[in-house]
């Protein structure tokens, strides 16, 4: 089958980490284009990787007429306009999370994608690709742990990489948008459920800065789901000792837990003094295959001409989560989801 013909646009963090996957650990595909703001990186980052186009214009790269598909990882606030732009231009589009940063502007992706189903439209949430994750919802749908009760969901950047939060602040919609939006995702497809209703708090507890764009640098939401279950997530950017992330699920019949436990996850360091455990420092260690299964299933989509597993509607209902945590937590509301937006 002939391979995908990708094109990456933003090349920061994110773009650089797929652009890797995609030039050296994906053989169903081809980075055929790197696409960023900056001339100069976009040619440094096509020499580097191998890519045969540079562009510094997103609506350029989509008129290249060698582009099958696109992987967008540029700022949370462009990504619905330039999904839409894909589709509109006939291009397979994969887009970091979040869809966007209003359910509004997600809805008209949705209507989009609803119009022009043979685009394959995907969106980044990872976590759903991990092994550990995918087992543990394996055992829920077997109803090893009885009727759901409760699901919990930590997720905590580490630490060092706060100033690049702070300087994101104003783009990436705030905690709820940026962290917790994972976790609202997490949460639906983990119980095969839908949220009623969200309470978020939170506070500027390490980092004043965040106060500026109403933002915060731990929250916690609570929140209903429509079988009655609770949840509470908490997404934070102080962690300490590294990238942070378990989930636990009670049910009325038993638990499970996804952790750093005895997995991939967990690093042993044996020395002089004995065993140390060392965590996973990042959020790209922990997930480093999920990252790349996600990409692989759009790559698949694309050549069968099946859907990805996480659907547009699950994108919007993930922002539809965070917009109302967002509102919730400035105005100390609980908000009811299926109002919202209406
Ligand atoms: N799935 C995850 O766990 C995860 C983790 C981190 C970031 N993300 C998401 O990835 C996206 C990018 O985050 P990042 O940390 O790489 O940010 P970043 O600031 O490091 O990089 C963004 C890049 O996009 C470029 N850019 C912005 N607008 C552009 C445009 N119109 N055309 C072309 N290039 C443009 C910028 O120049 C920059 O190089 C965000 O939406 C973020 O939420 C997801």
């Amino acid at each position: 089958m002939r391979k995908v013909r990708i094109g990456v646009a933003g090349l920061g963090r994110m773009g650089r980490f797929h652009a890797e996957d995609i030039a050296y650990r994906m053989k169903d595909a081809d980075l055929t284009a790197v696409c960023c703001r900056s001339e100069d990186r976009a040619r440094q980052m096509q020499q580097e990787l191998g890519a045969s186009y540079a562009f510094s214009s997103y609506e350029e790269m989509l008129d290249c007429e060698e582009l099958d598909a696109v992987v967008i990882c540029t700022a949370s606030e462009k990504h619905c306009e330039q999904v839409i732009k894909a589709i509109e231009a006939g291009i397979h589009v994969f887009c970091e999370k979040p869809l966007g940063l209003t359910s509004k502007e997600c809805l008209t992706v949705e209507e989009a994608a609803l119009e022009n189903k043979n685009i394959v439209v995907q969106a980044g949430f990872m976590t759903r690709y991990d092994m550990a994750y995918r087992k543990a919802r394996g055992m829920i749908a077997e109803g090893r742990i009885g009727r759901p009760v409760y699901f919990r969901s930590y997720r905590m950047d580490a630490v060092e990489h706060i100033q690049s939060s702070i300087d994101f602040a104003v783009r990436s919609g705030g905690l709820f948008f940026d962290v917790a939006v994972h976790d609202f995702d997490l949460a639906r497809w983990m119980l095969d459920d839908e949220l009623v209703s969200v309470y978020a708090m939170g506070g500027c507890y390490r980092y004043r800065a965040f106060e500026a764009t109403s933002d915060c640098d731990n929250g916690i939401v609570t929140m209903q789901f429509r079988s009655g279950a609770m949840g509470t997530i908490l997404s934070g950017r102080t962690c300490a000792h590294g990238f942070r992330v378990e989930t636990e699920i009670i049910g009325t019949h038993g638990t499970v837990y996804i952790g750093e436990g005895n997995g991939q996850p967990i690093v042993y360091l044996y020395d002089e003094r004995g065993v140390d455990i060392q965590f996973a420092r990042q959020f790209i260690d922990r997930f480093g295959a999920a990252f790349l299964e996600e990409k692989k299933e759009f790559v698949r989509c694309i050549q069968e001409g099946t859907s990805p597993e996480v659907t547009v509607y699950d994108a919007v209902a993930a922002t539809k989560a965070a917009e109302a945590a967002d509102e919730s937590y400035k105005t100390k509301d609980y908000k009811m989801l299926d109002d919202w937006g209406n």
